[in-house]
């Protein structure tokens, strides 16, 4: 089936979707991005996630492309249009829009650009991921201040990602100038320390507000896990007893090893694998 995208208010094959050469998020990586979980053919957590791209565009102060109430309709549309009928997610950009290039914002009008992509993912693949777990490594954190806004801006978060696939690990860490692990370069990082307490980076700026974190944090609170939303360091980090990380595309995802060190005895820990079972009865 070809893929179908949807930009600024038409449903298009993905291999004529085209946005504008001075479109200011090809320019200036001057937008916000989404990406929405699809589970057995529906989309999760689809309100938190709408709630957040409010959050971003606010944080870039820019609008509304579409009301938000006709946006959750093309979602599901998308799902439709593109077959995705079981796993999978949503891509979801906008952009400040097209102007002739100037650093400061576009004087008058310019309408923002919209663009949403579907796109099955092999669900298969990844649980058989996380029966053995993955590799991270860590890199200094040099992002710009404000993680919290989902940008497009995704420089350093790729660079990290590269680096990471090409020592052999999945996923990248930010430890800040503190040596303090923020979180991962496209995911939440948690350990479960030594005594059993479940941790993770508060909000604020440094880091993305997940929707996987808000509702792992719902699970764990629920099943009576002692949880706490605190700063912990790379050194804490590798004496943990477990590791996994969140996100809307690897749900819960375990750790065995940060830089090459083995945490615990190398296989995804029990806490794990029971809220990554938990988070997906959820979703379901
Ligand atoms: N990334 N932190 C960063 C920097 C992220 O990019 C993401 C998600 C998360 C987890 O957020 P959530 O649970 O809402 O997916 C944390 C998406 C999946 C991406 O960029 O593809």
């Amino acid at each position: 089936m070809s893929h179908i995208a949807y930009v600024n208010g038409r449903y298009v094959p993905l291999r004529k979707a085209q946005v504008h050469v001075e479109d200011r998020g090809f320019q200036f990586a001057d937008g916000v991005y989404e990406v929405f979980p699809v589970y057995a053919g529906r989309i999760v957590n689809q309100d938190w996630h709408m709630q957040r791209l409010a959050q971003s565009l606010q944080g870039l102060r820019m609008g509304w492309p579409l009301a938000p109430g006709v946006l959750n309709m093309i979602l599901p549309e998308m799902l439709r249009r593109n077959g995705v009928t079981n796993g999978g997610m949503i891509y979801l950009q906008i952009t400040r829009g097209v102007s002739p290039r100037n650093h400061a914002f576009p004087g008058g009008k310019v309408k923002p650009t919209l663009v949403i992509m579907a796109r099955a993912v092999n669900m298969a693949a990844r649980h058989a991921q996380a029966e053995t777990g993955v590799r991270v490594i860590t890199v200094p954190e040099n992002r710009w201040p404000r993680r919290d806004i989902k940008s497009v801006s995704l420089l350093p978060n790729m660079l990290a990602k590269q680096q990471a696939a090409e020592q052999g690990a999945s996923e990248a860490l930010y430890v800040n100038d503190r040596g303090i692990v923020t979180e991962g370069a496209s995911s939440t990082f948690w350990i479960v320390r030594p005594d059993g307490v479940l941790m993770t980076h508060p909000l604020g700026h440094d880091i993305l507000p997940g929707v996987t974190r808000r509702v792992v944090l719902e699970i764990a609170r629920e099943k009576g896990l002692k949880v706490e939303e605190r700063e912990f360091t790379l050194a804490e980090a590798v004496k943990a007893r477990e590791a996994f990380l969140t996100s809307a595309t690897n749900f819960v995802m375990p750790v065995t090893q940060i830089d090459g060190q083995i945490l615990g005895n190398g296989a995804p820990g029990d806490l794990s694998l029971s809220l990554r079972r938990a988070y997906i009865e959820r979703i379901e």
